[in-house]
C-alpha cells in the first residue's frame, strides 16, 4: 500500500454558508478561530473546560489526560459519571421533561413519540429487569434489534447499570452474530421477534436462536421484544418476553439508581471490519465518548432546542450510536428513528417524513442520496421540505453530482451541507466544515474540528502539503472519544492503528490529500477494506465466507466503483475440481446466498467470476490491484514482473473480454 494514491477529483466549486444560517449559527468565525487557538496553546485546559461544562459529573475529574502508557490514552480518568443520567435524568429537571426524546416511525406508517419522562421510566424499569437477571457492572449485553425505541431503551438501560452493550446490526446473519457473541461473551442477548424492512419482515429472534445454538459461550438469557407479532420459539428458563418482564413489579420497579461509572470504564463495544477475517470489537469509553458526541452535536449539527433531528443510520452502526442515541439525547434534542428503507413503500417516504415531522437537520449517507436521486425529483417535489435548515453526509466521499442534487433539491440551496469524515474508531466527527463559518466544497470533508489534529503524511510520516499529491490520513494527538482498544486484543489495537507510524500517529486507514485551503479530500481506504454503501466490509471476511463453501478452493475479493453503492463487491473464485462447472449460474447464485448466510446481505458479491487460478506474486500474495483493474475493466498498467505465473494474466484478460461481451457472469 502507499504507492497508489493519485488524485482524481478536480472540483473547484465553493459554497458559502447561507447568510441567515450564519447569523444564527452556534459558532461564528471568531469563536472557531478562538477554539483552534485555545486548544493549540492549552490542550488540556480546552478539554477540561468542555468536559466540566458539558457533562454532569457525580465526581468531577482532576486529571485531563494520562499519556504515560500510550497508545492506551486515558481522559478524565479520576472522574465519575453515568451516561444514562446525563442523557435522561438531567433533562427531567428542566422543561424538557415532556419534550419528545424519540419520534419513531416505521415504513408501514406506524408512529410513536416518547417523551424524556417516558423514556426515563422505561429505561429505569428495564435496567432493573437486567439487574434481576443477574447483570452486573462490566458484564456484556448483545443487542440485536430493529430500529425501534426499545433499542435505545436497551442501550440506556445497559449504561445505567454499567453493563457494556454491543449492538449488532440487524442485517447481519446468524453466523456473524455468533462470532460477535463468542467474542463479547454477553450474559444476555436482547432482540425482537422481528423487524420491518422493505416490505418484508426480518426474523431476528430465530437468528439469535441459530447463533447461540451449540456455541461454547453460554448466554444466560434472551429477552425478546414483541414488535411484528411473529411466532417465535421460546426456550423455557432462557427466553423471556420483554413485556412480561416489564409488567412484573418485582422485576421492573420504577427507579434504578444510576451506577457511578469511571470516566474510563468501557461504555460499549461495536464490531467493525478490518483487514483480517475477524471483526474488531472497538471499545469506547464513558466520558470522552459522551463529551465528543455532545460537542459535535453543537458545533457540527448546530443543534438548537427547537430542532427535530434525524440521523438515518441504523443503531447497528457507530453513526446510529453517536447521532441517533447518545449525542442527541445528551443534548436534550428530539431524535427521529425510522425503521425501514428509503424507498418503501414509495421513494417519497423520507420526504414525507421530513414534512410530517418537520425535520430541521437531516444526516444521511451518499449511497442513499444517490439511490434517491436516481428515482427522480418528482418524489421530492411532492413534499414541503422547507423545515430543513442543515444537511449532513457521512460514510464515504460524496461525488459532486450527488452533493449538488442534495444541495439543490433537498436543501433548496438554503442549507449548508456538512460532509463529516470519521470512523467507528473515532466515536464522533473529526473533519468537516463547521456550518455557518466554513464554506463547503463538494467532495471534500473540510477541516479538522477544534481539538482534532489531523494531517496528511507520506510513507515516512512527513506532512504532504501538495494539493495534487495524496498521502495517508493520520491523527497526531489523542482525542477524548478515540477508541481505547480492541476488545480482548490490545496487541491488535497497537498494530492496526499505531504501528504504521511508530506509535506516533493514529493511522486511520484512509488515503487523502490536503488542498491550498487546508481542506482534506478523502480518497478512500488504503487497506483491504471495502466501502459498500458506506459500510466497511473486509475483503478477507468475504473471502473466508466463500472458501467455507464446499465447492470453493480459493477466492479473492475486490471492490469495483459503483454508481449507487460507492463500491461493489467482485469475487474471483477458484472452484474445486469436483465442482460441476456446467452449473455456472446456479453456482453463482449459491455462492452469493452462501455469503449472505455467512455475513449478511450487505456482503453479497455483486459479481462472481470463476477462474482457474489467481494472479499471485512469487511469495504467494494475491495481486489484488491487478484484480481490481480487471474487475473495473481498466487497462492493466502495473508492473506484472513479480507475477508467479504470467499465463494467469492472459486467462484473466480473456475472462474480462468475455465479461465485456456479456457472458462473464
Ligand atoms: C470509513 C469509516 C463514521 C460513520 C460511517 C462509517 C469512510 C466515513 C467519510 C466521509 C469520505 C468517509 C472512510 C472511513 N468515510 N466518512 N465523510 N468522506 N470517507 O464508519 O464503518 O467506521 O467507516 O468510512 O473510509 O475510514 P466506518
Amino acid at each position: 500500500m502507499g504507492d497508489v494514491i493519485e488524485s482524481k477529483l478536480n472540483e473547484t466549486r465553493v459554497f458559502q454558508p447561507p447568510i441567515d444560517f450564519a447569523q444564527k449559527s452556534n459558532i461564528d468565525k471568531d469563536e472557531l478561530d478562538n477554539l483552534r487557538e485555545w486548544v493549540k496553546k492549552d490542550y488540556e485546559g480546552f478539554w477540561r473546560h468542555f468536559a466540566l461544562k458539558k457533562i454532569e459529573w457525580f465526581k468531577p475529574f482532576k486529571k485531563v489526560l494520562d499519556d504515560s502508557n500510550s497508545p492506551f490514552y486515558k481522559f478524565f480518568e479520576d472522574g465519575e459519571l453515568n451516561v444514562s443520567y446525563n442523557c435522561l435524568d438531567r433533562h427531567l429537571k428542566t422543561w424538557r421533561k415532556n419534550k419528545a426524546a424519540i419520534i419513531w416511525e416505521s415504513e408501514n406508517g406506524n408512529t410513536r413519540i416518547m417523551t424524556y419522562q417516558e423514556l426515563y421510566i422505561e429505561v429505569n424499569k428495564f435496567a432493573n429487569v437486567l439487574k434481576t437477571l443477574g447483570v452486573k457492572k462490566g458484564d456484556r449485553i448483545v443487542i440485536y434489534m430493529p430500529m425501534i425505541p426499545e433499542a435505545a431503551v436497551a442501550m440506556f438501560a445497559c449504561t445505567r447499570i454499567g453493563a457494556v452493550h454491543s449492538v449488532v446490526f440487524g442485517g447481519f446473519s446468524a453466523e456473524s452474530l455468533r462470532d460477535r457473541i463468542e467474542d463479547a461473551k454477553p450474559k444476555v442477548v436482547i432482540t425482537a421477534d422481528g423487524g420491518y424492512r422493505n416490505g418484508k419482515s426480518i426474523p431476528l429472534k430465530s437468528r439469535v436462536d441459530n447463533a447461540v445454538n451449540g456455541i461454547e459461550h453460554k448466554v444466560d438469557y434472551i429477552v425478546t421484544i414483541r414488535h411484528i407479532d411473529r411466532d417465535v420459539h421460546m426456550k423455557p428458563l432462557r427466553d423471556f418476553w420483554y413485556h412480561d418482564l416489564m409488567s412484573d413489579e418485582d422485576y421492573a420497579s420504577i427507579y434504578c439508581e444510576p451506577e457511578r461509572m469511571n470516566a474510563e470504564d468501557p461504555l460499549f463495544i461495536l464490531y467493525t471490519s478490518g483487514s483480517t477475517g475477524k471483526p474488531k470489537g472497538i471499545v469506547h469509553s464513558t466520558a470522552g465518548y459522551l463529551l465528543w458526541t455532545m460537542l459535535t452535536m453543537k458545533w457540527v449539527f448546530d443543534i438548537k432546542d427547537e430542532d427535530t433531528f434525524w440521523c438515518t443510520a441504523d443503531i447497528g452502526w457507530i453513526t446510529g450510536h453517536s447521532y441517533t442515541v447518545y449525542g442527541p439525547l445528551a443534548m436534550g434534542s428530539t431524535s427521529v428513528m425510522y425503521e425501514g428503507v428509503p424507498t418503501y413503500p414509495t421513494p417519497a417516504k423520507w420526504w414525507e417524513l421530513v414534512e410530517k415531522h418537520s425535520i430541521n437537520v437531516l444526516y444521511t449517507a451518499p449511497t442513499a442520496i444517490r439511490a434517491l436521486m436516481r428515482l427522480g425529483n418528482d418524489w421530492v417535489a411532492k413534499h414541503n421540505l422547507s423545515s430543513l435548515r442543515l444537511l449532513g453526509t457521512v460514510g464515504e466521499p460524496i461525488n459532486p453530482e450527488a452533493w449538488m442534487w442534495y444541495y439543490r433539491y433537498i436543501g433548496n440551496e438554503n442549507c449548508p451541507i456538512v460532509d463529516t469524515w470519521w470512523q467507528t474508531e473515532t466515536g464522533g466527527h473529526m473533519i468537516t466544515t463547521v456550518p455557518g463559518v466554513l464554506p463547503a466544497k463538494p467532495g471534500s470533508a473540510g477541516q479538522p474540528l477544534p481539538g482534532i489534529f489531523a494531517e496528511v503524511v507520506d510513507n515516512e510520516g512527513n506532512p504532504v502539503n501538495n494539493p495534487d499529491k495524496g498521502g495517508f490520513l493520520v491523527i497526531t494527538k489523542p482525542w477524548p472519544s478515540m477508541l481505547r482498544t480492541i476488545w480482548g486484543d490490545d496487541t491488535r489495537y497497537k498494530e492496526t492503528y499505531w504501528s504504521r507510524f511508530n506509535g506516533k500517529y493514529y493511522f486511520a486507514g484512509d488515503g487523502a490529500r490536503k488542498d491550498e485551503d487546508d481542506y482534506i479530500w478523502i480518497m478512500g481506504r488504503v487497506d483491504d477494506v471495502l466501502n459498500v454503501s458506506g459500510h466497511r466490509i473486509g475483503t478477507m471476511e468475504v473471502e473466508s465466507a466463500l472458501v467455507s463453501h464446499e465447492c470453493v478452493v480459493e477466492a479473492a475479493v475486490v471492490g469495483r466503483p459503483d454508481e449507487i453503492t460507492g463500491e461493489a463487491i467482485v469475487a474471483f473464485v477458484v472452484l474445486k475440481d469436483s465442482a460441476d462447472k456446467t452449473r455456472h449460474d446456479e453456482l453463482v447464485r449459491e455462492l452469493r446466498e452462501h455469503v449472505q448466510k455467512e455475513i449478511g446481505s450487505i456482503a453479497k458479491p455483486q459479481e462472481i467470476i470463476f477462474t482457474d487460478s489467481l494472479p499471485k506474486t512469487r511469495s504467494g500474495k494475491i495481486m489484488r490491484r491487478l484484480l481490481k483493474d480487471i474487475a473495473a475493466g481498466n487497462e492493466i498498467k502495473q508492473d506484472i514482473s513479480t507475477l508467479e505465473d504470467a499465463t494467469v494474466l492472459d486467462k484473466l484478460k480473456e475472462l474480462r473480454e468475455k465479461m465485456e461481451n456479456g457472458n462473464g457472469d
